[in-house]
């Protein structure tokens, strides 16, 4: 049985919390063994108590606010000399292996928010072996430690919005979460903590948190998803993101700020196009004007290779193109106009939209020359 469970099982014991044993001991799982695991609905939590109110108005949109996304994972304080060698199953027992879990939910914040994730790193990495890290996050709680940490955020006073996100580690948050709150100034800040967690839920984190930020930062309602959980998390925690009012990606928000027009010239008639921000849509840009040939392919897409190849480093794996849209399809080096609607494809990166003139794109006959060029 995991030490953590064990302590908190004597703590309870001892103060003689008949309720809380009984709420806490009934779902405490076997990490080693996967039968004596919990049902795996048992704890998912968007939790409303702890010490963090929701703002009165939910509804506030957070959109224009500028969000930072930080979070502490064991995976990424930690150094794994043989991955493949690594027995732990993130379902049944923290783990080593790259995401941890924590990062797996500030992963599907940033797709729902938008936002800068920052990884919160600390100086001395944290060992491998489970029993090993638990000594060393004990002793850490119980010097209330501030490991230093090696990066650090430069422009933190950008920032309205910051997510914290950390696991349950002895029942509060890593020492390193606290390292990170003491060295800036969250006053006027919003916070939004996120916790990756065992059987032992959010315990006292959330208060700790609040504890250590200045009275003038609203830390809003946080969620705790349990570790076996993790996987299945996204649906809820976008609906934890919507309640909170964060509706609207901030990376829309930024296309929209950022947007570029373009010109499509179609035997004298014209298509107007919004270019997306993205690697791929950038260097498309760079490259303009150009004069391509579209063909029709299948009926769906009208599509004209490019002389260039276009990076795709930190675009998606692949989208789900919608009529109007403009992508790459990066394995054939070919732009694709969507005149039909079209399921997820691999590979396929979204580089902008049509905003007038698809019938003039759905009407081109074969081998139609066109000129694509910036139109502001
Ligand atoms: C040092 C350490 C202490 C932990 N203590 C607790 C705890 O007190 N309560 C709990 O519910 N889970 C505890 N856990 C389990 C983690 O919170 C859980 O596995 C989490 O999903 C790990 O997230 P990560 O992959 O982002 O590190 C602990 C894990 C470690 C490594």
């Amino acid at each position: 049985m995991k030490k953590w469970i064990v302590a908190f099982l004597s703590f309870c014991m001892l103060l003689g919390i008949a309720a809380c044993g009984a709420e806490k001991t009934e779902n405490i799982p076997m990490p080693e063994n996967k039968s004596e695991e919990p049902a795996a609905n048992v704890e998912t939590t968007p939790v409303t108590e702890a010490g963090a109110e929701k703002p009165e108005d939910s509804s506030t949109n957070q959109s224009g606010s500028k969000i930072l996304i930080a979070y502490f994972t064991w995976a990424e304080n930690t150094q794994v000399e043989n991955p493949e060698e690594v027995d732990v199953d993130a379902t049944t027992s923290a783990s080593v292996l790259l995401p941890g879990n924590t990062a797996k939910m500030a992963g599907w914040i940033q797709q729902k928010v938008g936002g800068d994730l920052f990884s919160i790193i600390v100086s001395e990495p944290y060992s491998s072996d489970y029993d090993e890290c638990l000594d060393r996050a004990a002793d850490e709680k119980a010097e209330n430690a501030r490991p230093e940490l090696v990066n650090h955020v430069d422009n933190m006073e950008d920032y309205d919005v910051v997510f914290l996100g950390f696991p349950n580690w002895w029942y509060t948050a890593p020492m390193a979460i606290f390292s990170f709150i003491e060295e800036y100034d969250f006053s006027g800040k919003t916070v939004v903590p996120f916790c990756a967690h065992g059987t032992g839920g959010l315990a006292g984190s959330v208060t700790d948190i609040t504890a250590a930020l200045p009275d003038s930062t609203e830390v809003l309602e946080p969620i705790g998803v349990y570790r076996p959980d993790i996987d299945s998390a996204q649906p809820v925690i976008n609906e934890w993101l919507e309640g909170l009012g964060f509706e609207e990606r901030e990376a829309d928000i930024e296309v929209e700020n950022t947007e570029r027009k373009l010109k499509m010239t179609v035997n004298g008639q014209e298509v107007a196009i919004t270019l997306y921000d993205t690697p791929a849509a950038n260097a498309l840009y760079d490259m303009l004007p150009l004069d391509l040939n579209f063909e029709d392919f299948n009926g769906i897409e009208k599509i004209s290779y490019l002389s260039q190849e276009l990076p795709t480093e930190g675009e998606p794996d692949g989208c789900d193109p919608d009529v109007g849209d403009l992508c790459l399809y990066a394995p054939w080096g070919n732009l694709s106009i969507f005149y039909q609607d079209f399921r997820y494809s691999d590979s396929l990166i979204m580089l902008g939209h049509i905003d007038s003139g698809m019938d003039v794109i759905s009407e081109m006959e074969e081998n139609t020359s066109i000129v694509l060029e910036k139109a502001n």
